[in-house]
């Protein structure tokens, strides 16, 4: 896999975990990791783990000790981790062909990153090949797009400012909310005791514009859609009125994220 982000990407990178990690990302960790049971001196694996947020979290739970590997195939995403924090084992790689030996992970976490893969089930059985017997997983992932309204919102504002293609990467993330799918998944590759637990948490941005900012500077990027400073002015006034549902009295921006957090075990 190729290995330098180019500056662009290293940019793309940085923007998602200024913007984005905080606001929306950041408060699902402890939920991931609780959900794994992650212990001191665990090893653990994050997929998808994009700036590693997940992963600095996992390597505080092991209190530092253990190994605690972040993968992902964006090399913008790995070069961000490494800038925050250096001292975890970034690797870059896809979730449906792991870098990484068989049964050589207690736990194996993922937030916000399944429905991303290009083939979920290939996926499935190598988080499973690499568990070692009785270790644990624990996945969170979005419920559709309708039960996060306001990502409706945003999406209706890009599909009539922007484009279709913008208001479809913007969609994406929802795309795998029935949990069912992912239990029958999740089983099929040999994982015992699927269950889920349905979780919301409050995203907080600094206001309704910057809500709608990070999708057109830190995730349309992502999929290589680049706007002009006049259209990202443009948008955003059109987002005003929108969004405001959402602005509380001191300016920031509040709305309720639904997920469901999915554990599993390796059979011993
Ligand atoms: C919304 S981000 C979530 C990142 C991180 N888990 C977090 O909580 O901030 C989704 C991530 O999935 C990654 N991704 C996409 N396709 C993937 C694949 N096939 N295997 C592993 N990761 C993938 C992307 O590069 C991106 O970093």
């Amino acid at each position: 896999m190729a290995a330098d982000a180019t500056q662009e990407e290293l940019q793309a990178g940085r923007g998602y975990e200024a913007l984005f990690v905080p606001a929306l990302f950041a408060p699902w960790c402890d939920h991931v990791t609780g959900g794994a049971g992650i212990a001191d001196g665990a090893h653990v694996l994050d997929v998808a783990c994009g700036t590693g947020v997940l992963t600095r979290a996992a390597r505080e739970r092991t209190k530092n000790s253990g190994r605690v590997v972040g993968l992902d195939p964006a090399p913008g995403m790995i070069a961000a981790a490494r800038e925050v924090e250096p001292n975890i084992e970034w690797i870059l790689g896809n979730a449906e062909d792991l870098p990484l030996e068989d049964g050589s992970f207690d736990c194996v976490i993922s937030q916000f990153g399944m429905m991303f893969f290009q083939d979920i089930q290939k996926a499935a059985q190598e988080m499973y090949r690499v568990t070692k017997p009785g270790g644990r997983l624990a996945v969170a992932i979005w419920y559709t797009i309708d039960q996060n309204p306001a990502y409706r919102d945003i999406v209706a504002v890009l599909e009539e400012h922007v484009s279709p293609e913008a208001a479809n990467s913007v969609r994406l993330p929802f795309s795998l909310g029935d949990p069912d799918e992912v239990v029958t998944i999740l089983s099929r590759a040999g994982f015992d005791g699927v269950a889920f637990e349905t979780k919301s948490v409050q995203a907080t941005f600094p206001s309704t514009r910057t809500m709608v900012e990070v999708e057109l500077r830190g995730w349309l990027p992502l999929f290589d859609i680049h706007l002009s400073e006049e259209k990202i002015a443009e948008v955003l006034v059109q987002s005003d009125v929108r969004l405001s549902k959402y602005a509380t009295p001191t300016g920031n921006a509040v709305f309720p994220t639904t997920a469901y957090v999915m554990t599993a075990h390796k059979p011993e």
